[in-house]
This record gives C-alpha cells, sequence and structure tokens, in this order.
C-alpha cells in the first residue's frame, strides 16, 4: 500500500490501519542500542546504495532509509523468509525504495561493487561462516565503500553467566561448565578477532568503539518468563549444557539470580558490543 496522501497518516492511525499502526509501535527494544549507534557512524551522502547483511525484521534498515531520505536505494539480505514477510508489509507504506531478498551472507546474491555502505546490525555474528560472509561483503562492497558492523561481545550477561557457573560448580557438573564457556565463545567473538577477520577480507578498519546497555531486572523469575529471554536465549543455554543438567540446576540457579537481584536491587543483564567501522579501499 502506498499513501494516498502525505497527509493522511493520522487518518490512517486512527482508522486503525494494522501497517500504520505497526510502523508508530515499531520499538525494536533490543536491536537499538546497537542499530542507534552504527547508524549515527554512517558517512551520509545522497544517492548511496546500501546493503543490510541479516536484517531479519527491517530494522535498522526501514529506519536508515527513512533518515538517507528518497534518493537512497535499501536492500536487506536474509535467510529467514517469515522474518523478510513482515519487513516487506513495513516497507509498503513507506515513500523509500527499501527491498528484502531472501538469501545467506556467505553467498550474497548481488554483483561486485553493488554497495556505497553495507552495513550488518547483529547480523553477521550470527551465520555459519563469519569468514566467508566477511568476504562477501567486501566483494558487493564498491571502492570507498564504508563498511559497519555491530556484535555483542563474549562478555555479554557476565552476571548470568558467572551464577550458571556456580550453579553448576555446585551440582558437581564442572564438566559443563567448558561447553557453557564454548557456546558463548562461539556466539560472541572478541573484537580482536573482528579485527582480524575484517581486515583479513580486505577491509581497512578505521575504528572499533565499545559501547554498552543492560536490561534491568526485577529476579530470575522475571528472567525466565521474559519473551524475548525465552525466545531467542533459553534454548541455547538449555542446549548448551543439555536439558535434563539444565533442569537440575534450575531451581538452584534461581536461587541464586534472587538472592544476586535482592542484594543488589535488581539483575543485570548486561549487554557489551562493538562497533567496527571499516572501509573498502
Ligand atoms: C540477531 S538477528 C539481527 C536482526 C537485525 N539485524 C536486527 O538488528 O534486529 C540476526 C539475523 O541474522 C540472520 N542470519 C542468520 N544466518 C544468516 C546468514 N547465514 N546470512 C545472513 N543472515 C543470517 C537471522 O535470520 C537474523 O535475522
Amino acid at each position: 500500500m502506498k499513501l494516498a496522501s502525505e497527509y493522511s497518516w493520522l487518518t490512517l492511525i486512527q482508522a486503525g490501519d494494522p501497517i500504520a499502526i505497526g510502523i508508530i509501535d515499531e520499538t525494536p527494544v533490543w536491536s537499538a542500542p546497537f542499530g542507534e549507534t552504527l547508524m549515527a557512524a554512517i558517512h551520509l551522502a545522497p544517492n548511496l546504495r546500501v546493503l543490510d547483511v541479516g536484517c531479519g525484521l527491517g530494522y535498522p534498515l526501514l529506519e536508515l532509509a527513512a533518515r538517507l531520505g528518497p534518493t537512497a536505494r535499501c536492500v536487506g539480505l536474509d535467510p529467514w523468509n517469515a522474518a523478510l514477510g513482515r519487513a516487506r508489509s513495513k516497507a509498503q507504506m513507506r515513500e523509500h525504495v527499501v527491498t528484502f531478498q531472501e538469501g545467506i551472507a556467505e553467498a550474497i546474491p548481488f554483483e561486485a561493487n553493488a554497495f556505497d555502505l553495507v552495513i550488518s546490525n547483529n547480523g553477521l555474528n550470527n551465520v555459519a561462516d563469519i569468514k566467508k560472509a566477511l568476504f562477501e561483503c567486501f566483494r558487493v562492497a564498491a571502492p570507498g565503500a564504508q563498511f559497519l558492523m555491530t556484535a555483542n561481545l563474549p562478555e555479554t550477561f557476565g552476571t548470568f553467566y558467572s551464577h550458571f557457573e556456580a550453579a553448576l560448580e555446585a551440582a558437581n557438573q564442572n564438566s559443563h561448565i567448558q561447553a557453557l564457556r564454548d557456546h558463548r565463545a562461539a556466539k560472541r567473538p572478541p573484537s580482536d578477532r573482528w579485527y582480524r577477520l575484517v581486515s583479513e577480507a580486505g577491509f581497512g578498519v578505521a575504528a572499533q568503539t565499545y559501547h554498552t546497555f543492560s536490561w534491568h531486572l526485577l529476579d530470575g523469575e522475571a528472567l525466565f518468563t521474559h519473551p524475548a529471554f525465552r525466545l531467542s536465549f533459553l534454548p541455547s543455554w538449555v542446549e548448551a549444557v543439555g536439558e535434563d543438567i539444565f533442569e537440575t540446576i534450575r531451581p538452584d540457579l534461581l536461587r541464586r539470580l534472587d538472592a544476586h537481584a535482592r542484594d543488589a536491587g535488581g539483575l543485570e543483564m548486561e549487554i557489551p558490543f562493538l562497533l567496527l567501522e571499516a572501509e573498502k579501499p
């Protein structure tokens, strides 16, 4: 749907148009701190050709397209078809050129030198082969193109993991502590590894900056019932140590998290992350 008139937004919202309401309601609480940091580092220019790798549900790409105005050409890439469907529906109402392409970062379905700006907001840390994906980002970037990525760092949820490890140790499950550490390391490369991988792909790294935000929760129960944690993190915690072990230690882990929250005035789920800024020579 295209807007009949640029003045009709309020009418659409008052009439309960689901797409208009969706645009107003769209608040990617998790992705926004990463995305706002990334967008602030963009070298703004007219006529940019932009690729968002691992664009998911369309943030920050749709917002970036709006900030760049109608001369930009923005493309989102992700293998998650259902997310792309939702992203496309959000794009419908906008004046800006934003398209979404199903595909993987390891085989980007665009020709070489096609983009002036390649971004990935917490996307490249989720691909199966980071090295291949970065070479592909380099291939599709035009000479002089800016490459910007954010990724959360190994210290993510540090307080939570220290209690998780203590509960495993108390249950004599020390062998699973290493499994948990391996799981954390696999999901969150440290900044020097990102620097090396991005440089090896051919980019010149201009800056790496460190940022952090935190979700402040009441206690362990709030954590385990929070939809974002249930959907995105709990399954991987269970997988890292096995369901039986997780069920065994869960009551003790909850007790530890609750005691911590009582002492500290809440449970901090810290999310330190990296913004890496680079350029194709
Ligand atoms: C944490 S989400 C980030 C989504 C979005 N960039 C944001 O900021 O909200 C990670 C995204 O990476 C996508 N992804 C997973 N494997 C991928 C791959 N091989 N190539 C490209 N994207 C991939 C997922 O489907 C998911 O949408």
